[in-house]
């Protein structure tokens, strides 16, 4: 193929490669992606000439638009995510492996001639803020409209990036192909994907990414998941940094005091909430602002504190849920200019969700494009349906949130969905512990990958469908982080989601959340008090701040502090599962001896939390 390169691409690097690809893909014509608002608003108007966007109602929705998927393609598909490193035993036994030539055969007979009739767009990109010492520099190239546009909310997309690459300058060459080739005259569907075959495959040696049949979201986007976490995971453990699906927070007390924490939740289980958090009325004074809400890449600085910065810079948040009444501020984020995929569409254009508003609307257009009313027995929305939009919109967003410097983290909270077992929140009582329960988390699996939902999983760190190597390296890689940063934060485990006997949620959530964060934060900085637990360091009911939620009991509190000692027997035995049944090779043996410490100190827990000590079993 004979290609007009822009002048700004200097990297002969670089342009092999596109070459390359392009022989392989033979695309109808290739676009070189600028990064302007011009491209922008062109890429969005050519989506709804194809029928893949809608526009929204500009007065109520200004400047953007709802796409509806394929309703075969509305999540991260972890069955067909691939880490093929040269040795399996690299990979590991959480991630599915091939041999990488095995996979390049496989990949390059798909590849070829697959973007036939179709555009395909070269998307530079920075992780992080441009030409700071932390950020990497990605080159997507995609044959999707709704990628490029995505791609210019999420990353820093733009021909600028190119400045950064010297002749042979790095980056992380990312492919990606709808799978879905236009023959001569074939009419086009308004949401191109592949059916039969979907890959999504990580080099791990040669830090590139090739996805395969699908264009949403984790799938597609390739910045997201596929390179700052999958890749860039390799990388932090090879340079001795840390690359977390964490959220970035800061907390300001009302004397002006900043602590930053950065949250592992599992995939739709509250990091964009958390995040975004305001504090009840009753917190008068305390302020919580954005740095980021999916990905955190972290490192030690040079005084030896570490230090965080979120490598995107848009929201891909989980739209159902999300309201005035749970999160205005994500609310206020996706006023405009956010591209709406999976939601159901109003009879005025504008977007609606479940829980969005207390009424459902009388009458919806529903995601899958079929009309809608509030006695349908379906959801008007995906359950998985996102917004993608500009972190910059977002009200509470952090003064720093584009530092390249990061900000420093003082804690690190960990937080599954457990309808029972788990505590509301206890703090590990060292760094080693803290490893051991982040490492063994379980959580209850989500609308946002394909497969059953509700079914409780180990999830380490929440990195299970994200980390890029041996999950047993992982945590042997944690372990040395806290022996090699003496300051590293302190270690807090949550939990928002147990229910009580008839189903319900114990804890009211959201905004009510900053009563357990402001303990965290309290401890972190030396104020609040704790009882020693079998887990660690608990509150008890004097120690959080019920201003404003005093109807919350004392037996309330103790329902969902409560540790059952026969459940957590339960839950410490089936850490087996992942250490012996999965990882028992390279498990760090620190960790036999802290389920062993575990198991003995769970033997004289009390019952109930808070009950005197003669109520205490002996
Ligand atoms: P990914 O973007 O998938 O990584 O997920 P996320 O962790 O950012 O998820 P998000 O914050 O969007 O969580 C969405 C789901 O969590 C919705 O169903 C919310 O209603 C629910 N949720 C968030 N915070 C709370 C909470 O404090 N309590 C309860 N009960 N549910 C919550
Ligand atoms: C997640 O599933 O954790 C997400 C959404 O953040 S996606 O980008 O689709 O992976
Ligand atoms: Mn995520």
């Amino acid at each position: 193929m004979n290609l007009n390169f822009p002048d700004y691409i200097k990297s002969k690097k670089v342009k092999k490669w596109i070459l390359e690809i392009a022989d392989l893909t033979k695309p109808q014509d290739v676009h070189f992606c600028d990064g302007s608002q011009e491209e922008y608003d062109k890429l969005c108007e050519s989506l709804v000439q194809s029928g893949t966007f809608k526009k929204l109602n500009p007065e109520k929705r200004p400047n953007s638009y709802l796409a509806l998927s394929d309703p075969e393609d509305v999540a991260r598909v972890e069955d067909r995510t691939f880490i093929c490193s040269r040795r399996k035993s690299d990979a590991g036994p959480t991630n599915n492996w091939i041999n990488p030539n095995e996979m390049k055969e496989r990949l390059n007979k798909l590849f070829d001639g697959c973007m036939e009739g179709r555009t395909m767009y070269v998307i530079p990109f920075s992780m992080g803020p441009l030409g700071s010492p932390i950020a990497q520099i990605g080159i997507e190239i995609s044959d999707s409209a709704y990628v490029a546009a995505n791609m210019r909310i999420m990353t820093r997309m733009g021909k600028e990036v190119y400045e950064y690459l010297d002749t042979d300058g790095e980056f992380v060459p990312c492919v990606h192909s709808v799978g879905a080739p236009l023959k001569k005259g074939q009419q086009d569907v308004s949401w191109p994907c592949n059916k039969d075959n979907k890959y999504i495959v990580h080099y791990p040696e040669e830090r590139s990414i090739w996805s395969f049949g699908s264009g949403y979201g984790g799938n597609a986007l390739l910045g997201k998941k596929c390179f700052a976490l999958r890749i860039a995971s390799n990388m932090a453990r090879d340079e001795g940094w840390l690359a977390e699906h964490m959220l970035i927070l800061g907390v300001e007390s009302p004397e002006g005091k900043k602590t930053y924490v950065a949250g592992a939740f599992p995939s739709a289980c509250g990091k964009t909430n958390f995040a975004m958090l305001i504090p009840p009325k009753a917190f008068e004074g305390w302020k919580i602002t954005t740095v980021g809400d999916d990905i955190a890449w972290i490192k030690p600085g040079q005084d030896g504190k570490l230090y965080a910065i979120n490598p995107e810079a848009g929201f891909f948040g989980v739209a159902p849920g999300t309201s005035y009444a749970t999160n205005p501020n994500a609310m206020e984020s996706i006023k405009e200019n956010t591209i709406f995929t999976n939601v159901a569409l109003t009879p005025e254009g504008d977007v609606w969700w479940e829980e969005m508003t207390k009424e459902p609307p009388p009458e919806l257009t529903d995601w899958r494009g079929n009309k809608w009313t509030p006695d349908s027995d379906k959801p008007a929305a995906h359950p998985n349906a996102r917004f993608t939009a500009p972190a910059r919109q977002c009200p509470s967003i952090d003064e720093k949130w584009e530092d390249p410097a990061g900000v420093p983290i003082s804690a690190f909270i960990f937080g599954g969905r457990r309808s029972e077992t788990v505590p509301l929140v206890f703090q590990a009582v060292n760094w080693n512990f803290g490893v051991y329960m982040a490492a063994t988390m379980g959580s209850e699996t989500t609308a946002a990958a394909a497969g059953a939902v509700g079914k409780v999983r180990r999830d380490p760190m929440a990195m299970l469908p994200f980390l890029g190597y041996h999950m047993a390296d992982y945590f042997n890689h944690w372990l040395q982080f806290g022996r090699v940063n003496p300051y590293h934060p302190r270690m807090f485990f949550v939990n928002w989601f147990r229910k009580d006997v008839n189903g319900k949620f114990i804890w009211p959530g959201f905004g009510e959340n900053m009563r357990v964060l402001k303990w965290v934060v309290d401890r972190v900085n030396g104020y609040a008090h704790a009882l020693e637990s079998p887990l660690g360091w608990m509150p008890r009911y004097d120690d959080i701040q019920w201003d404003g939620l005093e109807s919350f009991s004392q037996k309330q509190f103790n329902d969902l502090m409560t540790i059952n000692r026969e459940n957590w027997k339960e839950e410490v035995m089936s850490h087996d599962e992942l250490f012996v049944g999965k990882l028992y090779d390279k498990l760090p043996k620190e960790f036999i001896h802290m389920r062993e410490l575990l198991m003995s100190s769970l033997w004289r827990s009390p019952k109930k939390w808070g009950l005197e000590p003669e109520d205490i079993p002996t």
